[in-house]
């Protein structure tokens, strides 16, 4: 039986489409791997979207290489996803560990190559796969017994904010035609998932035309919730402030199947480098988006993303995204420092801030971001809330780890039969960003 041993990096869209990949090849008879030492083919997923996302799979390579040369001579290696698709023929000059370059577009026709020629993996020499063919959605993207599943709804980007590589390497925005989604939700509830999240680079842009009719997010999400009144929690990712509209909110606010969670970044809080970011909204147009999300859902948790550091930001932009962050409260944020990358608008521009100072700008915004998911955390200790169990905490084995609909972690004593179970909590006291509590 021939084995495989895949390594995902960067966002959920990455691990969406390994997981696609590891459905097909359990199907066509391929096995897990115990490790990359033991596997006929390595696949690595990667991401560009920062530098540093790079060098850790340039470091994955040079094991790779000394694996190949020194322990698994047999292995075949392949390198698939976003860096894959930016760096194309560079890759084998550079890595001749690495037999196969699969970027964004081809991934389907690797998994037929794979299943086909199981018995023979030399054909997959030196191939490289990836010119641009159209994206397809695969049918189910899951590929294990989690009661979680990433849905990707659309792909691709349309925005060019400056600083980014995505539109670069996952091409233009296509839309999935709703019956496939439909479809794979409802394998996905029948396989027994109990938590769904719909996927997109601008999941809220979903625009789909089929004739004179056109669905757009807000019906999208309206259907799957009048489609399968059983599934009971339906996230989504990631929205565009520039594509959240009144309509979404009233829907989200509708339905109880949406978990009061939205992840909506903002990027940063000065207008003059948001508009240099080419992200068409304003500070103050995010801010009445938090108070419409606000008025219609006041218990509503939402996370950003910001990117400090970006070419010409002084002093007070910085002390603007910090009022912003104050006014807006997010309860969570992924906070980045600019790095330049090759091919977009804003790498023509010199990089005016030093490393130092970046970090020490990055440094100001955790630091504030702590105070405020604190703050936003500490009113729920000693109420009740209702929880999915995800999984045994790495840290304590007697202990279960589960997320909260507004998407807080928290840990209490459990058995883990109660994996992928629904019950209710009583939080104690917290930890960092993660509540202690107890079953009640
Ligand atoms: N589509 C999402 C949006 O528009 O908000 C974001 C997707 S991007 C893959 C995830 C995050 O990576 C971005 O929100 C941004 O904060 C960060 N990012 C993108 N390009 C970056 C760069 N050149 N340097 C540092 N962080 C970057
Ligand atoms: Fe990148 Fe902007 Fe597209 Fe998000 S919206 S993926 S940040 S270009
Ligand atoms: Fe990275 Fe590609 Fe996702 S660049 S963040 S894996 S779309």
């Amino acid at each position: 039986m021939q084995k495989y041993w895949i390594e995902t990096y960067g966002c959920q869209m990455n691990k969406a489409e390994s997981d696609a990949i590891i459905r097909q090849l359990k199907h066509a008879g391929w096995k897990e791997a115990s490790g990359p030492e033991d596997a006929d083919i390595a696949v690595i997923n990667t991401c560009s979207v920062r530098e540093t996302a790079e060098e850790r799979i340039e470091g994955r390579l040079g094991f790779y290489g000394f694996l190949k040369s020194k322990r698994n001579s047999h292995l075949k290696l392949a390198l698939m996803g976003c860096m894959a698709e930016r760096l194309k023929e560079e890759i084998i000059e550079r890595f001749p560990q690495v037999d196969v370059v699969v970027g964004t577009f081809n991934k389907k026709k690797f998994v037929e190559l794979l299943t086909s020629n199981k018995e023979d993996l030399t054909l997959l020499h030196d191939f490289l796969l990836t010119e641009q063919d159209e994206y397809s959605f695969e049918k189910i993207h899951h590929s294990d017994s989690a009661y979680k599943a990433f849905v990707p709804i659309m792909h691709g980007c349309n925005n060019f904010c400056s600083y980014c590589i995505v539109p670069y390497v996952r091409g233009r925005e296509i839309s999935r035609n709703p019956s496939d989604i439909f479809k794979e939700i409802e394998t996905l509830l029948n396989d027994g998932v109990k938590e769904i999240t719909l996927l997109g680079q601008n999941v809220n842009s979903y625009r789909y035309t089929e004739g004179s009719k056109t669905l757009d997010f807000a019906s999208l999400l309206n259907k799957i919730c009048e489609k399968f009144p059983e599934l009971p929690w339906l996230r989504f990712l990631t929205s565009h402030p520039k594509d959240l509209s009144q309509d979404i909110v009233d829907v989200m606010a509708e339905n109880r199947a949406i978990c009061r969670h939205i992840h909506l970044p903002v990027q940063h809080g000065s207008d003059d480098i948001l508009k240099r970011m080419n992200r068409r909204y304003t500070s103050s147009h995010y801010m009445s988006l938090i108070y419409m999300l606000r008025k219609a859902m006041p218990d509503i948790s939402i996370t950003t993303d910001i990117l400090i550091g970006f070419p010409g930001e002084t002093e007070d932009d910085v002390e603007m995204t910090l009022s912003l962050m104050r006014e807006a409260g997010f309860s969570d944020s992924y906070m980045y420092y600019y790095n330049p990358r090759k091919g977009t608008k804003a790498y023509e521009w010199e990089d005016t801030i030093p490393i130092e100072e970046k970090k020490h700008r990055l440094a100001k915004v955790i630091e504030l971001q702590k105070e405020l998911s604190y703050n936003w955390r500490k009113k729920k200790i000693g109420k009740r809330l209702g929880v999915l169990v995800e999984s045994v905490s790495k840290k304590d084995a007697r202990e279960l780890l589960a997320r909260t609909e507004q998407d807080e972690m928290l840990v209490f004593a459990g058995d883990k039969s109660k994996i992928g179970d629904f019950t209710t909590v009583e939080i104690l006291s917290l930890e960092g960003n993660t509540f202690k509590a107890r079953e009640v």
